[in-house]
């Protein structure tokens, strides 16, 4: 949550901040705000509401201002209006901060700072950070070191000095009013990377509002810190160790972010899918030799063959991903399989023998559960593995090995192309670990060839956009849907009603089918919508069933079927077509007709699609 950029060069920060903002946006849109510094003085302008509503209130650009700090708020502690908001400064007026985290014994600093004489403004945790580097500052914490330091030795030794007190994570922008020339950044548990220019440099939460400058970054880790001056940067850890980190090239490009002709990036992305999954699979499948190699996890196949008790942990739709692989595991490579919510998991006492393999699925891979998930299972002695789609992400990092998506940035806070990404990779490994262990070369020959059609099948439903559109203008004036799938469509019913839910604000319940009538029956109304995934397969007999149940009650039934299925036409109210496929396939299809159902339905009834109210992209906070 929150999105952070900071800007030293030569050019004027405040566009520079602002552009960066917006690309950052997505990571959280409640307040903003900027600290530009000038002649010795730190100006800070912020307010409540979104970037737009910051530009309003800034002043004329000016050349002289080449060193700022930038924050897009997602609120954690403290609500989000003008105080709360970021940059903060400290009681002295000589440091501002900005911080994407949580800071955990904010409370028990803040009461020993105010006994200290320190003045608060705001409810946040992130103004702890900025007094407590403030009184080091001022103040040094009587130790013989402290006594030694003097200028910007001093002021690095405050940050250091601070964030040694503090628990929790953060992603740190830092100013000192003294310090015309020097900007210093600190991480520990929320990204940050630092893309080095042509005599600039640009700190950010991630590469979105960095590629428009350059492609060169420094990933830090947890516990580093950086600091920056027009002469260069140096890192070292908030220890004091001296490090040398490596530069690396930013695997992505200013278009791939940008909305290119689409009205939403959802939108973009779902039409990107075919393209996204066609570099997913590129060089991964080989259909002629029924093969599939995934280079990342290549020493991890025998152990993974080997393997008799399989995790995949996640949260929210990258959840709904593992849950088809593991019905694509238990089936394909007959691996006993269990799909963890992260926030659970992590939690928990998780039964993890020797030879257990523990596979963490996210597409931001900085999701702060997922993240402590990885850490509970390493501890645990367990082998790692990450699906991720950020390259050199948190989760990518602190995993053994894993298969990143190639999916491109997902920028939508609704997860499209990740979903399809990430069951296209769980269903590669669950064709290839079934190939060494229980279904045969032919079998296997046989999906690969049918997964290399599901980017051209992918493109024949999305021809379908505008139909689907009726059919949401038809049924979103309905405040309650049902979304039932039975098999590898259950996990679909799920993502399904997600994606309603969290951009129309429509209360959306997936089920498996048969669950309906243990209970949720009762919410069937009279035309409350009904949505089911009734493709050809084992159970299709079984769904129809159901939606006779729904139809008896005077529910209305959108469902989505298989092509050229005329027996289900005077079943459907409403009815959407998938080319046909086979059932461990059908999620990559199934799912599309839901994610334009549900963009469509929060378009009509007049939302932000990209920016969902509450929500935020990566959820970097427990
Ligand atoms: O970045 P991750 O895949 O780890 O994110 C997990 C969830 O926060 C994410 O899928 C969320 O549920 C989406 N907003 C759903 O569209």
């Amino acid at each position: 949550m929150c999105g952070i950029v900071a800007y030293l060069g030569e050019k004027c920060a405040q566009p520079i901040l602002i552009e960066g903002l917006k690309r950052l946006e997505y990571r959280g849109y409640d307040s903003a705000g900027v600290a530009l510094l000038d002649g010795g003085a730190i100006r800070i302008k912020k307010t409540s509401g979104r970037i737009n509503a910051l530009e309003a209130i800034l002043d004329e650009p000016r050349t002289e201002d080449t060193l700022g700090l930038g924050h897009t708020r997602w609120a954690t502690h403290g609500e989000p209006n003008e105080i709360n908001a970021h940059p903060h400064p400290d009681y002295t007026g000589k440091i501002a901060i900005v911080h994407n985290g949580i800071i955990e014994n904010y409370g028990t600093l803040k009461t020993w700072l105010q006994n200290e004489g320190v003045k608060f403004l705001s409810d946040t945790d992130t103004e702890v950070i900025a007094n407590l580097i403030g009184y080091f500052y001022a103040t040094g914490d009587g130790s013989e070191e402290s006594k030694q330091c003097d200028g910007q030795t001093k002021f690095e030794w405050a940050v250091q000095r601070a964030l040694r007190e503090l628990h929790g994570t953060y992603g740190l922008g830092i100013l000192c009013a003294d310090f015309p020339n020097i900007l210093i950044g600190a991480k520990k548990g929320s990204p940050l990377i630092l893309g080095v220019g042509d005599g600039e440099y640009i700190l950010a939460s991630d590469a979105a509002a960095i590629v428009e400058h350059t492609t060169q970054a420094v990933y830090l880790a947890d516990n580093e810190m950086v600091t920056i001056s027009p002469g260069g940067f140096h890192t070292k850890t908030i220890d004091n160790v001296p490090i040398t980190k490596e530069l690396s090239e930013i695997e992505f490009s200013l278009e791939q972010i940008e909305l290119g002709g689409f009205e939403h990036h959802m939108l973009k992305e779902i039409f990107e899918q075919p393209k996204a999954l066609t570099t997913c699979m590129g060089g991964r499948i080989d259909a002629q030799n029924g093969r599939i190699k995934l280079g990342g996890i290549d020493s991890y196949l025998r152990e993974l063959t080997r393997t008799k008790h399989l995790i995949l942990t996640a949260c929210g739709t990258a959840w709904h991903a593992g849950l088809v692989g593991e019905f694509l595991f238990e089936q394909l490579a007959r691996i006993p399989t269990e799909t963890e919510y992260a926030s659970e998991f992590r939690y928990r006492n998780p039964i993890i023998e020797d030879g257990t393999v523990v596979v963490c699925i996210s597409q931001s891979g900085e999701t702060a559960d997922t993240l402590a998930a990885v850490e509970q299972a390493k501890e645990r002695g367990a082998t790692v593995l990450g699906i991720v789609n950020v390259v050199g992400s948190s989760i990518a990092r602190a995993t053994d090995a894993g298969v990143y998506l190639h999916a491109g940035p997902e920028i939508g806070v609704a997860s499209t192309k990740a979903f399809t990404a990430q069951v296209a990779v769980l269903t590669m490994l669950a064709v290839e670990l079934g190939r060494r262990r229980h279904i045969s070369s032919n079998e296997a020959t046989g999906h690969i060839k049918e997964l290399a059609q599901i980017p051209d099948k992918i493109s024949r439903i999305l021809e379908q956009s505008d139909h689907i559109k009726q059919i949401a203008a038809a049924n979103a004036g309905q405040e309650n849907w049902l979304f039932l799938g039975r098999g590898f469509n259950y996990p679909v019913a799920l993502e399904g009603a997600l994606k309603l839910k969290e951009i129309s604000y429509i209360h959306a319940e997936g089920l498996p089918a048969a669950e309906m009538k243990h209970g949720p029956i009762a919410l069937i109304v009279d035309a409350m919508p009904t949505v089911f995934i009734a493709t050809a397969g084992p159970q299709y007999n079984k769904i129809m069933g159901n939606i006779a149940e729904v139809r008896a009650r005077g529910g209305k039934t959108i469902i989505i079927a298989t092509e050229g299925d005329e027996n289900i036409k005077q079943h459907a109210d409403h009815l959407i077509t998938v080319p046909d496929a086979p059932e461990i396939l059908q999620p990559m299809l199934t799912v599309l007709p839901l994610q334009l159902l549900a963009y469509h339905a929060a378009m009509l009834r007049g939302h932000d699609v990209d920016k969902p109210r509450n929500l935020a992209k990566s959820v970097t906070v427990e």
